[in-house]
């Protein structure tokens, strides 16, 4: 039996003092810890006034001086010291616990962070981790803990209850996922696999959901909330990051589809400011993971006042689709990269149904519109594939700006939430620092910026707003900036103007972040593997948010 994790800074330097396991001050428990004590502060105080030293600058060594604290003065077995102390805990925590005294003992425990037991082939044998994931070249079979839940593994036998003490039956689920997924298939990095997934992944978000020969389309999983999405009146998308991005281009569609308000919003500021939310309103959480620690709370938050929640999701079985309502998933299959590729283009395209499903519902899009609209779709994955030959144009150009300290990403209408992707791609992994900006909205400030030494990324694809973007890229032009342009196959104007260009497929305009992302997430790789970054784990990032 062993423990052991890869921690993520929140109290105290990513230092070797600071690092898990953290032992009990006698050294008799160890333990490891996912998430924030929020009342460290007062508990640390108590316990030193009671002797107890620390090592660390953690919240977590407090819950383990904690532990040791009630073993010693109270006659109770490690389960139920751990059930007395998380009753003490203000925060979020997925923990292990071993005794050196008892070394079959283990037990884990959840609130907020997420943790699954692995059930082995052999009798007593059991694997741990944050998502199933580590634990599939093991088994498959998996229990997903909730909220409030304790497990304790003892002389080979596993006993789940609550810290009200209410003893639970395990559901063991069988996961379809499998090794291979998780591996690079001979790619270099798990980013430009999942890069190259894309065609795939896009055509698996849209497999049993749309028939354009039959001329409908349907998502199993609203189904119960046709009714809802056929009245709502508004909806307000809650998200963080790259799913943010994808919750911007699902305004677009849901607006210009469904005529529905629509409304965005970061989870974390969302979960504290005192929103305007009723049970009319439909609320849809996007989350690759399904454990960001923000989104979730904004859901709480949400449901609280009695609104409708739907999710988007990528990870079956995690925390946000078990308190959804309702939801979809992504199907992209696992997303090992920390920077979110294959997983944004899939949120897109899910959302691209949930606008083309409401615009049907209520009757605001013609027939014919309708299934000329699920025909292009479904061609998306054939373009995309298209789309992944500037390739080597994007190396071409990443060695162009591997220098460069600054960048500015540029779009219009659907094309601007494309900017701010791009812009986050390559801050995420090439530690360049840029922005993403409506391209109108440089003359108000951003323009300053502009000289010889910024590159300007221009999403000038031809479409309604391709003429004022052309006028965008002449005030660029005019002063020095170093403009690189997505533009059509075959576009002549921009080219001309442009230091570099990357041509994409023609495709409605609806369609655009599809294809308009994968180059510039090509161009984030590119840039970042020329400056010797980690591409798969760039530095202060982690895969899931769990903590807040
Ligand atoms: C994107 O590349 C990042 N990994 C990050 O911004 C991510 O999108 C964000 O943390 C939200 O994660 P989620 O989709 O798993 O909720």
């Amino acid at each position: 039996m062993g423990i052991g994790h890869t921690r993520w800074a929140t109290h105290g330097e990513p230092v070797d003092r600071n690092a898990h396991p953290h032992p009990s001050g006698d050294g008799r428990l160890a333990l490891v810890h996912n998430g924030i004590i929020e009342n460290y502060g007062p508990l640390k105080k108590e316990l030193m006034s009671r002797g107890h030293v620390f090592d660390s600058d953690t919240d977590t060594e407090v819950l383990v001086h904690l532990l040791e604290d009630i073993l010693k003065n109270e006659a109770v077995d490690l389960l139920e010291a751990v059930r007395l102390a998380l009753t003490q805990v203000v925060g979020a925590y997925a923990i292990v616990v071993v005794d050196r005294d008892n070394p079959d003992h283990l037990i884990a425990a959840r609130k907020g962070s997420p943790l699954v037991i692995g059930v082995g082939e052999d009798k007593g044998e059991y694997f741990i981790g944050s998502d199933a994931s580590p634990i599939i070249e093991h088994t498959r079979n998996v229990i997903y803990i909730n909220d409030f839940e304790i497990a304790e593994i003892a002389n080979g036998e596993l006993l789940i209850k609550t810290v009200d003490n209410e003893i639970k039956t395990p559901y063991v689920e069988h996961l379809e996922l499998q090794l291979e997924m998780l591996e690079k298939a001979g790619y270099d990095h798990f980013m430009l696999k999942e890069i190259y997934e894309q065609p795939r992944s896009i055509r698996d978000s849209m497999r049993g959901r749309i028939y354009p020969k039959e001329g409908f389309m349907q998502l199993g999983g609203l189904k119960e909330y046709d009714e809802k999405l056929r009245h709502a009146q508004r909806i307000i998308i809650v998200a963080c990051g790259t799913s943010w991005h994808a919750g911007l281009v699902g305004e677009y569609l849901i607006e210009e589809f469904a005529r529905v308000p629509v409304g965005v919003e970061y989870a974390s500021e969302f979960r504290y400011r005192n929103p305007i939310i009723s049970e009319k309103d439909i609320v849809i959480a996007i989350s690759q993971s399904g454990e960001t620690a923000d989104t979730i709370a904004a859901i709480e938050l949400a449901k609280e006042r009695g609104a409708t929640i739907l999710g988007i999701c990528n990870v079956v079985g995690s925390t946000i689709p078990r308190m959804t309502d309702a939801g979809v998933y992504t199907h992209a299959g696992p997303e090992i990269g920390v920077v979110s590729t294959k997983a944004f283009t899939a949120q897109v395209t899910v959302l691209t149904l949930m606008a083309l499903h409401m615009a049907h519902l209520r009757g605001k899009m013609a027939q014919t519109k309708f299934v000329e609209l699920l025909n292009v779709l479904e061609n998306i994955p054939k373009l995309v594939e298209e789309t992944l030959g500037c390739d080597e144009a994007t190396k071409y150009i990443a060695e162009e700006i591997k220098d460069a300290t600054n960048a500015i990403f540029l779009g219009r209408g659907i094309g601007f939430p494309v900017a701010l992707e791009g812009a986050l791609k390559l801050k995420e992994i090439s530690y360049i620092h840029a922005e993403g900006y409506p391209a109108a909205e440089m003359k108000h400030g951003p323009i300053a910026l502009i000289d010889e030494n910024m590159p300007v990324v221009v999403i000038a694809t031809r479409n309604s707003s391709y003429e004022k973007v052309i006028s965008n890229i002449q005030e660029v032009k005019a002063r020095k900036g170093r403009i690189i342009a997505i533009v059509t196959k075959g576009d002549t104007a921009v080219k001309a103007l442009a230091d570099y260009t990357i041509e994409i497929p023609d495709a409605d305009e609806a369609f655009l972040p599809l294809l308009a992302t994968i180059p510039l997430q090509l161009l984030a790789y590119h840039t970042a593997l020329l400056r010797g970054c980690n591409v798969d784990q760039p530095r202060n990032l982690a895969k899931s948010v769990t903590v807040e």
